[in-house]
């Protein structure tokens, strides 16, 4: 195991700009911009209930994830043309790239553009175009993941997967996303078990402010193989344990925890505590244009929050992200190989 050198923590922000990473949690209608979102609205004669930027802005004032959800659907509502999906996503990977993101796993939830009468191909082609682009022009890479919202029912979700079909080889798998609490895994069972003999990757949100419960159905009902927050893990240590013991990786987004006040500060994180107890934790900006701040910030401010965490930590993380991620073997090893350069470099500065 790679043991990075001693690095003074006035020179941790620096590094943890630098490094390379991935993103593994990242919905793509949460990096609309308020200044894009009004210029979409313009570019269709879309109606907003927001007089400005500065108003929308304003009303990112969260109180719990369901207040987050409401203005966040009514943000996306200014996505019709395929144009319009292609500009969010592109904007997001050049952002991406420019802070070191080598590799993104998109998000993205069709139901908020289907049920508006956009069609599935509008919102698939502009964000794999957009993906394709940025691998071309920035060398970043890019796969999408097609989230089911959990508060619809199974039934439209079957029907989603059956709109998706056409464009099965434009996307690496499923994840399930939206109000957690009174929506357990256990209503998506079989859309998921269908996904997996599609030969689909399965990711879920759960344990973000839903009971340790559902991190357990998760994984024995719909067998994904990823957990997207899943901090309520620490309030159940069978469930520690087995999630160390089977490396199942979670994807915790420290400034979403914050805005949406699953932590009242950002000092009582429990993301040391994960990666001490020998969890596969990542780093994740969730939604990055509601909860102030992409990638790196979401690094630099639980770092400076958390005095524990330290460099071998930062290293830690960056390489759960690759080891994390659903690219192939010997790609994930060369990322960890640059990683591991990144830190011997700042050794030395
Ligand atoms: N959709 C976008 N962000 C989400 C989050 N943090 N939890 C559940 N669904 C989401
Ligand atoms: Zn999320």
């Amino acid at each position: 195991m790679f043991t990075p050198p001693p690095i003074a923590r006035d020179r941790l922000p620096a590094l943890l700009a630098a490094m390379p990473k991935a993103e593994l949690h990242i919905h793509i209608e949460g990096s609309l911009e308020p200044e894009m979102i009004f210029a979409l609205a313009q570019r269709n004669g879309v109606a907003l209930p927001y007089a400005s930027v500065e108003q929308l802005r304003r009303a990112y004032d969260f109180s719990d994830l369901q207040s987050f959800l409401d203005i966040y659907y009514a943000g996306a509502s200014v996505l019709l043309h395929e144009q319009d999906f292609y500009d969010m996503a592109r904007a997001y990977l050049a952002r991406a790239a420019m802070e070191n993101v080598v590799h993104a796993e998109i998000f993205f939830d069709p139901q908020t553009h289907t049920a508006r009468g956009v069609g599935m191909e509008t919102v698939i082609r502009g964000l794999h175009r957009a993906c394709a682009d940025a691998r071309a022009e920035l060398g970043i890479s890019a796969s999408l993941i097609l989230c089911f919202l959990r508060h619809l029912s199974e039934e439209d979700a079957f029907a989603t997967l059956e709109q998706a079909m056409p464009f099965l080889d434009q996307f690496i798998g499923v994840g399930l996303d939206s109000s957690e609490v009174g929506h357990p895994p256990e209503k998506f069972a079989r859309v998921f078990a269908r996904c997996r003999e599609l030969g689909l990757h399965l990711v879920a949100h759960a344990g973000e402010e839903g009971p340790p419960a559902y991190i357990w159905s998760a994984l024995d009902v719909l067998g994904a193989e990823r957990i997207d927050h899943g901090v309520q893990a620490v309030h159940d240590t069978a469930l520690m344990r087995r999630l160390a013991d089977e490396r199942i990786a979670l994807t915790v987004c420290p400034l979403s925890n914050l805005k949406l006040r699953v932590f009242p500060q950002l000092s009582q994180h429990n993301l040391k505590r994960l990666l001490d107890a020998g969890l596969v934790a990542t780093v994740n900006s969730d939604d990055p244009a509601y909860f102030g701040g992409y990638l790196n910030q979401n690094f630099t401010e639980v770092f400076a929050a958390l005095p524990q965490l330290d460099a071998r930590d930062a290293w830690q993380l960056a390489h759960n992200s690759f080891a994390a991620s659903f690219a192939p073997e010997a790609q994930r090893r060369a990322w960890q190989d640059r990683l591991a350069e990144c830190f011997a470099q700042h050794a030395g500065n």
